[in-house]
């Protein structure tokens, strides 16, 4: 009999994405097909999802819950994959425009709680059998907006004796946790025994990523160090003790990348195709890439280039520190990305200053970010921490070096071009320690020292694209978790 998982989260690509967890919700549950298992999604009914999943079906209806007057819960398909997706119609808390998490000015939205109470909630309805069609075994919550799913599956247990399905609790980020002061406890139509340290209470406040880690039955993250990495106070967030005690069944599971999505011999938004053992197109990518950007076109230094969220995690002004020295020395950026105002800003005012060698687009733009990881020669991942990334992945498969910090699932995938290792051929990448300039500053000038190289440069190049980072793996591995704790 196959496996049934019911995948809980907030955003799924290709219908609605602000980061890496809509990759992983979109080709996950592909990879786990493949594997025989019946994997399921269940989403709020953000507009871009209500709209974007097609063939829906009412399932069922619901009387006033967790603040909005009327709760619908409808079956559909996903677009290009036939992957069944359940979306809650529930108007009051989702149809809102922009951002599925705060409102224009980047405020949370205040009834957040009751937002995603209703998301876990309404997993362990679909556990209970109301989709008389398909009950899931397994309830696989996805970061803080899900990890009500596990709690309410436990207060069902406690007052029925029943266990109806297992549940998983995957971090994608420690950091981001859903705390909501106490007085929201009332809402979220909990057992009043869960307001508890051994619960949902988290220093006064109701967290609910920490009642996903204390209750569900198996906790993952996405990287192996990363799992290592938040047992400890620097990077616990506060959580590590409990993760400690729970680190038998705490794991690490390493994201893969959608070769359908992510595949430059196939990708048609590129201005040539490429593979390894013949490059020309990655050089066309390249020069349509400055043009395109306005940048100079030249081959004098490495085109670095960014795609990311501009934020604190992904330590930016390192990058920021080392453009001078960039630039000074014939390279030239580009970078997509948007979010802090500050580190918006300082990426602008230094394109204005070098328009020639730096190029910005604010802003998020999923097809140019195939085109500019395409035409650069180096991707930059200088981040603070990283639970995973995947645009590392992309860069490797794309022949675009990764620059990365021995951080998290980074220290996972990149292997530095020192001069044993490019001996020893198994260079992919540069990486560098300590998270200051002149950490960042010997990476970059290991990039123009390889790049006076070219037979280096390519070996390491053919290296990175030869390496296999598929969900296969990845989709395996959670199967045999699955089968420990599965009804
Ligand atoms: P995180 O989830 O922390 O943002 P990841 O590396 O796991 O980091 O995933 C980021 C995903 O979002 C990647 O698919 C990346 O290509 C994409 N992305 C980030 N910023 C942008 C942007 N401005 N435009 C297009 N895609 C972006
Ligand atoms: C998070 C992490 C990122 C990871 C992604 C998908 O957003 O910041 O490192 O790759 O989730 O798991």
């Amino acid at each position: 009999m196959p496996m049934r998982v019911l995948h809980i989260c907030s955003e799924i690509y290709p219908l609605l994405k602000t980061g890496g967890l809509a990759d992983v919700a979109g080709a996950l549950p592909i990879a786990q097909g493949r594997l025989g298992c019946e994997a399921r999604v269940l989403v709020p009914g953000f507009p871009r999802l209500r709209e974007g999943i097609l063939e829906q079906t009412l399932v069922a209806e619901f009387g006033p819950r967790f603040g909005a007057q009327a709760v619908r819960l409808y079956r559909g398909v996903l677009p290009g994959s036939d992957i069944v997706a359940y979306v809650i119609d529930a108007p009051d808390l989702y149809d809102r425009p922009g951002n599925p998490y705060a409102d224009a000015s980047n405020h949370a939205y205040p009834d957040n709680h009751q937002r995603f109470a209703l998301l876990g909630w309404m997993g362990v309805r679909l556990a209970e059998g109301l989709d008389h069609a398909w009950r899931p075994q397994v309830l696989h919550s996805h970061d803080w907006h899900a990890a009500l799913a596990p709690a309410y599956l436990k207060a069902l247990e406690q007052s029925t004796g029943r266990r109806v399905a297992g549940s998983v609790q995957t971090i994608h980020n420690l950091a981001y946790q859903g705390n909501f002061p106490s007085h929201v406890f009332g809402y979220l139509d909990l057992p009043a025994n869960f307001f508890d340290i051994n619960g949902i209470e988290f220093h006064g406040q109701c967290s609910f990523l920490k009642a996903g880690l204390y209750f569900a039955d198996k906790i993952t993250t996405v990287s192996p160090t990363y799992a290592h990495e938040i047992q400890q106070p620097e990077q616990g967030c506060g959580l590590d003790g409990l993760l400690r005690a729970r680190v038998r069944d705490l794991s690490g599971i390493l994201n893969g990348v959608d070769d359908t999505v992510w595949n430059p011999a196939t990708d048609t938004l590129l201005a040539a195709g490429y593979e390894a053992r013949d490059l020309a197109g990655k050089l066309a990518c390249r020069t349509a890439l400055q043009r395109e950007a306005g940048l100079a076109v030249q081959q004098d230094g490495p085109l670095f280039c960014i795609v990311s969220r501009l934020t604190e995690q992904k330590g930016l002004h390192l990058v920021l520190a080392a453009l001078p020295e960039i630039v000074r020395r014939g390279g030239q950026m580009m970078v997509l990305g948007s979010g802090d105002a500050p580190l918006e800003a300082a990426f602008a005012a230094a394109a204005g200053a070098h328009p020639q060698s730096i190029a910005v687009r604010i802003g998020y733009d999923e097809q140019l970010s195939h085109r500019l990881i395409a035409g650069a020669d180096v991707i930059l991942v200088p981040s603070r921490f990283e639970p995973c990334g995947l645009t590392q992945l992309y860069g490797l498969k794309y022949g675009t070096l990764p620059l990365v910090r021995k951080v998290g699932g980074l220290a996972d995938t990149v292997v530095d071009a020192s001069l044993e290792n490019i001996g020893d051929g198994v260079a992919t990448g540069f990486v560098f320690e300590s998270f200051d300039d002149t950490g960042i500053d010997a990476a970059v000038r290991r990039a123009f020292a390889l790049y006076q190289r070219p037979g280096d440069w390519k070996a390491v190049q053919a290296r990175g694209m030869g390496q296999r980072f598929d969900w296969d793996a990845a989709a395996a591995q959670y199967l045999t978790l699955y089968q420990q704790i599965g009804t």
